[in-house]
């Protein structure tokens, strides 16, 4: 079945991804596709509704980036946003000029006229601008919306032609009614019918998969995470015992996390799932080594090796899942270039399994709608929500040579910190937050004797995308409730810190 689709054309925003997101939030299926997709195939594309994002650029620049006015023509409902907005009135004979000063941050505005687009939300509100160059004069046919004090042109349309534009970001959460403008004009322009749930998505998704795969084998390399668990599950739902899942167990996660993928994959959904217990062959390894790449590298080739060995005793199968989703893929308006995820977990395996075809059931999904389609499925919270966690494990979370004792006291120190984060219910807003087992030792006192002990620090960061991060300001109480609980209850741990570094300059992991 084919689901009503809206295209977002990337002008390089940075609130490209965003726009997209709302527009499936909003339950319309969207492609964020770059600005220079061109008219013919757009037209083959079908969408419902175009949306032209904001971009840094301006308009009248050399190399600005423009589509063809030709697309007015096509019948399609537009919603221009930011410089998006500009474009419109740009290319149909509007004006767009500099302005002296630059309108930055939130902004009262009123709308000066009814339209679809105003309906439901209060003639005043507040939006969120960001801009220096403006509309200063309107193409035939067009009229002023809606305005702020000092920007006329805050909304602006041709109703019959069905041709908006919005100086500010609706997309942002301090654009008021941001996201009620959105679904007006997915709605009540483009006559949305809210075609894309992930209930639909997930009996699609099955039906398509039983097709494709037949009776075929499929392996997939599962590695506790969110991506790959939800798309083992799904193709599971398809083809059952035809899929075969392999674990490897590097003996680095986290407290009770190996138990618990056995626990929910192999004993409650029963699926065909193979552990590779190898956590003495990567500790071996890993012996003497302390340096944070020459760490890395072996366990990516331990890696590699082990999921090779367990590959070849299945012999060979037709595909081999991928759990790529829809940012590893998108095509950025700048850039132009498609991103392939190198996760280390997958990244190598390819080169390795002896298959046909490589399966991807999850490369149109958002990481929410990922986890919302784990939902669906029945995966439990506490594997659909689980926070990143890298490759390498708990080996990058201890500096210098990993021993067993060191990631025994990192393990229950990270488990005190986890469990006391979840009751103080700030799961979900922190990122990612773990303990680290520093290579200091400190002098402390504990129940009347001089004790000489590892620092752990404690890192939570607050992100979007991972890329950039700050610290979680989590309450002094909640931290004072974690630092009496390790150092009593974990061994050779008698201090612990707190990371009040942001990345940039520092990166999340400490290695
Ligand atoms: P940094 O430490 O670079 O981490 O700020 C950014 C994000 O990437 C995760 N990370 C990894 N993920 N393999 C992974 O799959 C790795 O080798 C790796 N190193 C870092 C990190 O947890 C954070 O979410």
């Amino acid at each position: 079945m084919q689901h009503q689709r809206v295209l977002v054309l990337d002008f390089g925003g940075q609130y490209n991804q965003l726009i997209a997101r709302r527009v499936r939030d909003l339950k319309v299926y969207c492609d964020l596709k770059p600005c220079d997709m061109t008219v013919e195939d757009i037209r083959e594309y079908a969408p419902i509704g175009i949306i032209f994002t904001g971009g840094p650029n301006s308009v009248y620049g050399e190399d600005a980036p423009h589509v063809s006015a030709e697309i007015f023509t096509l019948g399609i409902p537009v919603l221009g946003i930011c410089y998006g907005a500009q474009l419109i009135p740009y290319l149909l004979g509007g004006k767009v000029e500099h302005a002296e000063t630059s309108e930055y941050g939130k902004r009262e505005f009123s709308f000066v006229k009814d339209s679809p687009i105003s309906e439901g939300i209060p003639n005043t509100s507040i939006c969120w601008m960001s801009h220096t160059d403006r509309v200063t004069a309107l193409p035939q046919g067009f009229e002023v919306l809606a305005s702020t004090e000092t920007c006329p042109f805050t909304a602006f349309g041709n109703v019959e032609k069905k041709i908006y534009g919005v100086q500010f970001h609706p997309e942002v959460v301090h654009s008021q009614y941001g996201n009620k403008l959105l679904e007006n004009f997915l709605y009540a322009v483009c006559g949305a019918k809210g075609d894309w749930t992930m209930a639909n998505f997930v009996s699609e998704q099955v039906a398509l998969l039983k097709e494709k795969i037949g009776n075929k084998k499929v392996l997939c390399a599962m590695s506790g995470g969110v991506d790959s668990a939800v798309a083992a599950t799904l193709i599971h739902k398809a083809v059952g015992s035809q899929l075969t899942c392999v674990f490897v167990d590097h003996g680095l996660l986290r407290k009770y996390e190996a138990e618990e993928v056995m626990e929910v994959f192999r004993d409650k959904l029963g699926m065909n799932l193979i552990k590779a217990d190898a956590g003495e062959r990567f500790l071996s390894k890993l012996e003497g080594v302390s340096e944070p790449e020459a760490k890395r590298k072996i366990i990516g080739s331990e890696f590699i090796k082990v999921f090779e060995e367990e590959a070849k005793k299945i012999g060979a199968v037709d595909f081999l899942v991928q759990g790529t989703i829809y940012p590893d893929v998108i095509e950025s308006g700048k850039g132009k270039s498609a991103v392939i995820k190198s996760h280390h977990n997958v990244g190598g395996l390819p080169s390795v399994v002896d298959f046909q075809e490589i399966v991807e059931p999850l490369r149109d999904l958002f990481k929410d709608e990922v986890r919302r389609v784990g939902t669906e499925l029945g995966l439990p919270e506490n594997v659909v929500q689980r926070q990143p966690f890298p490759g390498p494990g708990l080996a990058i979370r201890i500096m210098g040579e990993v021993t067993r004792e060191k990631l025994e006291t990192l393990r229950d120190a990270d488990y005190i910190f986890r469990d006391e984060i979840a009751k103080a219910d700030l799961n979900r807003e922190i990122w990612q937050y773990f303990a680290v087992i520093t290579n200091s030792k400190t002098v402390g006192v504990q129940g009347d004797f001089r004790t000489y002990e590892n620092v752990i620090a404690l890192r939570a960061v607050t992100s979007v995308d991972a890329m950039t991060a700050d610290w979680a300001r989590i309450p002094f109480d909640v931290l004072e409730t974690i630092s009496g609980r390790i150092t009593n209850e974990v061994k050779h741990a008698n201090r612990i810190v707190y990371d009040i570094t942001s990345k940039p300059p520092a990166t999340i992991e400490w290695e």
